[in-house]
């Protein structure tokens, strides 16, 4: 039904329709700053994987443009194995793990070299066990997470060390429980996410106090029922996935008021043109809507797909593309 809203024992609305909309139409709306940012020239395959993501939280996926983009994705492929991120860009780790994503989501795998992939991702360890996002050689655990988790999707962790590359996550782990991107860096939200994926990809999630980062994790819900990634800092809806998926991970969830959390998801929404922004009133963009639904998907809130919390794509692909990952 057109711009429907829904409600669920609350007085704010879930614009749904209004959200679907927005993304199914957000080629069109690249003039638009806050959109476009994220879906501009070099930004086109993470761009892609949020909104395809979201569109698939909301069982909206347009089936009809499956082609076209599997065929994009293809031609952001190297010769090394190694995607960009739009066509003629250097390939990177993020990337190329955003391009499996897209292709599992748009059941799309065989169009693209994945041995080659898995060869790329692996070259990019280096002898302390951390990943460089590029051959530039930037290091720190996002790249981890990313090589890890797209490794273990296709089934080839045994491409890399992966002593060395746990041992690296864990240089990362603070004093208060949580982690930094680098060694000795200070414990950061986003970076915990990826070292307690990087270690449950690993089976190595018991090496951590789990009370004591789901005392971190929990304590970084708001009076206004967001999340902020680092102690005093603002509430912003894109935490409301690094946080409460890593509470998951740890089965610290039910530490979290689910009732909050929704209700800040719901008031950062655009109730007239859909997407999600970072704070109430601020403007939307592809990526808050991404991680606002895959929030109040986590929560089991109005019949979202459901998202797994480790990989971020939905339970579904996972069972159909990757099913040795739930056996
Ligand atoms: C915060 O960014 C986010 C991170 C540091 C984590 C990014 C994780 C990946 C790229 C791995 C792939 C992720 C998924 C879900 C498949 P920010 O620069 O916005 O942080 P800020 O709030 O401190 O500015
Ligand atoms: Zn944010």
């Amino acid at each position: 039904m057109e711009n429907q809203v829904e409600q669920e024992n609350t007085e704010l609305p879930f614009v749904r329709e209004q959200h679907a909309n927005l993304l199914l139409n957000l080629d069109k709306t690249l003039d638009s700053d806050a959109i476009g940012q994220y879906t501009n020239e070099h930004l086109k395959l993470p761009g892609g994987y949020w909104c395809l993501g979201a569109l698939y939280l909301l069982n909206k996926v347009p089936q009809s443009r499956q082609q076209e983009i599997s065929q994009f994705i293809k031609a952001c492929q190297h010769e090394c194995g190694g995607f960009g991120g739009n066509i003629g860009h250097d390939p990177g780790l993020v990337n190329t793990l955003y391009a499996l994503l897209i292709l599992a989501m748009y059941d799309s795998l065989e169009s693209v070299d994945l041995e080659k992939m898995a060869t790329y991702i692996a070259s990019l360890q280096n002898e302390d066990g951390s990943f460089k996002g590029d051959y530039a050689g930037e290091v720190d655990t996002r790249f981890s997470y990313s090589a890890l988790s797209a490794l273990k999707l296709l089934g080839k962790l045994d491409l890399i060390d992966r002593k060395k590359a746990r041992d690296f996550v864990l240089r990362c782990h603070n004093i208060d429980g949580a982690f930094g991107g680098v060694p000795g860096a200070e414990s950061h939200a986003a970076y915990t996410f990826c070292s307690i994926g990087a270690l449950k990809i690993l089976d190595d999630e018991d090496l951590i106090d789990r009370d004591k980062l789901g005392a971190w994790l929990s304590k970084r819900q708001t009076l206004q029922g967001g999340f902020n990634g680092r102690p005093e800092k603002l509430p912003d809806v894109c935490y409301s996935w690094w946080i409460l998926s890593t509470c998951f991970m740890i089965e610290r969830q039910q530490w979290i008021d689910f009732a909050g959390l929704k209700d800040y998801v719901l008031n950062c929404q655009d109730p007239e043109n859909g997407g999600i922004g970072d704070r109430p009133g601020n403007e939307v963009d592809v990526f808050h809507t991404f991680f606002g639904l895959t929030a109040l998907s986590l929560m089991g809130f109005y019949d979202l797909e459901k998202i797994d919390h480790v990989y971020a794509i939905p339970v579904k692909v996972i069972q159909k593309h990757f099913p040795h990952i739930y056996n």
